[in-house]
Parts: structure tokens; C-alpha cells; sequence
């Protein structure tokens, strides 16, 4: 797969047709979506970048000057990418978790440039005061400890529990695609996480053909909150995909891209 960059921000650019956007979760990275730009790029434009402190894209020293990190940061990023690629016409956007929520910032942001979205293991509520807590517990490991720290916490909980247990090549890749994130990237997503908006409202005023799909097995993200992003969402249709955690796309690669081919050939 070509790597690109602009603007310091790496990317993928694969295919031709609808263009599909993309956007990983926290702390992974393009790698992510590694078997939908394999299984999608003969029909369609896979379009899929590194976030600003992932991967191979650096956070712009501005950013770190200031230290005001938000999804719509994020989202902007994004837009800014796709016009230098001179697409205008509206995307698929694809966010995983973090990524759903800045796909749903997206679609705050640029509603005309989202033809349709498609919300994987996300939720549309802002962080509770609880969690808002831990993003603060988590800046401070990661400053003292490093990163290694909240990894190691972390990982069991991105995958299912049986996968976590017999399929240790996974377990690897998921590490792997970890250790790339930078500390200010970490950082910058744990304050971005922890200050975004509630987007529980913007739900209802979503006109665009959605798609949420969540695994049975996520522990870090639970089911109901897709639930009542299906209830609330007018167009939108629910999957749930068994035997899969919190990344449904690399634990059930084959699956997903079903659904999702299925989703696109809909539109
Ligand atoms: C993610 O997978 O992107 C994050 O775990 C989401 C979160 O921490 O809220």
C-alpha cells in the first residue's frame, strides 16, 4: 500500500470511485483499515490517514504550542486532506470509536461533504465526569510512565476476550500499530476526548444514509450505546458482528467488509 504525505499528514490513497474517508481510533493508526482498503479499492476510493501523532503524521508544533486539541481539529485535518485531493463531491465517512467521533464532528462540521457515514464501536455522548477523570490519570501515566503503561492496560480490552486468548498474531498487530503513536499524540487525544461535545443531539439531524456497527464482544465501548445511536439516527440500520471486540473491522475482517459492501452498493 503507497504511503503518502501532505501537510505532514500521511496517508492512503487507493482506488477509484466513491471516495470512503477513513478515520481511526485511539492509539492506532491507518494500519487499522489495512483489509477494507484491500477488500474496497477495486470499487472505491479508500482514502485513509495517519491523525495528527499517529503513525507516520506528526502534530503541528501549533498545536502543541497551544495545547487545544478537539475532534473538530481532527475533522478539519481530515476535510483539509480530501480538498487538497481535490475531492469535492460528498464521502463515505468511516470512524472507528475516537474516529466515529470525529466523523460525527465531520458531519457537524461539513454536512454536505458526508454522503453517507458509517459509526463502528462509537458512542455519540460526551465523556462523564468518571471518564473525563481517567482521560486526566491517563495524561499523567503517560507523562511519568509512558505509554507502554496504558497499552498494556488497554490492549486486552480492544480485542475480545477469546481472540485476546488464541489468536496471538492479532494481539501482536494491534500492539504493533500501538507502539507507533507518539506521547503528543496520546496526549492530545486523551484532552480532545475528554473536552468534545455531546453529539447526542446532532443525531436526529443526521439525513444521511448511516450504518453503525458494533462487536458483540467490546469491552471498552458497550453495545447499547449503538443501540441508541440506531434509535435516534433517522436512516440508520444496526449491526452487530459476533466473535468480534472493539476493532470488528480486524477481528472479522471478512464480515465487516460484507456489510460494509453491502451498505455501499445500497447507496
Ligand atoms: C478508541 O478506541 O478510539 C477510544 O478507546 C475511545 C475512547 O477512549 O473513548
Amino acid at each position: 500500500m503507497q504511503n503518502n504525505k501532505h501537510n505532514q499528514l500521511s496517508y492512503i490513497d487507493q482506488g477509484q470511485g466513491t471516495p470512503i474517508l477513513f478515520i481511526h481510533g485511539y492509539p492506532l493508526s491507518k494500519k487499522l483499515w489495512e483489509e477494507q482498503i484491500e477488500g474496497l479499492s477495486s470499487q472505491f476510493r479508500c482514502i485513509a490517514p495517519d491523525l495528527r501523532g499517529y503513525g507516520q503524521s506528526a502534530l503541528l508544533a501549533a498545536q502543541v504550542e497551544k495545547q487545544h486539541f478537539s475532534m473538530d481539529m481532527f475533522a478539519e485535518d481530515c476535510a483539509n486532506l480530501l480538498t487538497d485531493l481535490g475531492i469535492r463531491e460528498p464521502v463515505v465517512v468511516t470512524g472507528l470509536s475516537m474516529g466515529g467521533y470525529i466523523s460525527l464532528a465531520f458531519y457537524r462540521l461539513y454536512p454536505n461533504r458526508v454522503r453517507s457515514l458509517v459509526l463502528t464501536a462509537t458512542r455519540a455522548g460526551a465523556d462523564s465526569l468518571e471518564a473525563q477523570n481517567n482521560r486526566d490519570k491517563a495524561v499523567d501515566t503517560v507523562t511519568h510512565s509512558g505509554s507502554r503503561a496504558i497499552f498494556e492496560a488497554m490492549l486486552p480490552k480492544l480485542i475480545s476476550p477469546s481472540a485476546y486468548a488464541n489468536k496471538p498474531e492479532l494481539v501482536k498487530r494491534v500492539e504493533g500499530i500501538m507502539d507507533e503513536a507518539t506521547h503528543e499524540g496520546i496526549v492530545a487525544s486523551l484532552l480532545a476526548m475528554k473536552t468534545r461535545p455531546d453529539s447526542t443531539l446532532l443525531l436526529p439531524n443526521i439525513t444521511c444514509p448511516s450504518l453503525i456497527i458494533h462487536g458483540a464482544d467490546d469491552q471498552i465501548i458497550p453495545i447499547t450505546e449503538a443501540q441508541s445511536m440506531h434509535n435516534s439516527i433517522p436512516e440508520a440500520e444496526l449491526v452487530i458482528i459476533e466473535k468480534a471486540g472493539h476493532l470488528p473491522n480486524l477481528e472479522q475482517p471478512d464480515t465487516y467488509n460484507q456489510v460494509l459492501q453491502r451498505f455501499l452498493r445500497s447507496l
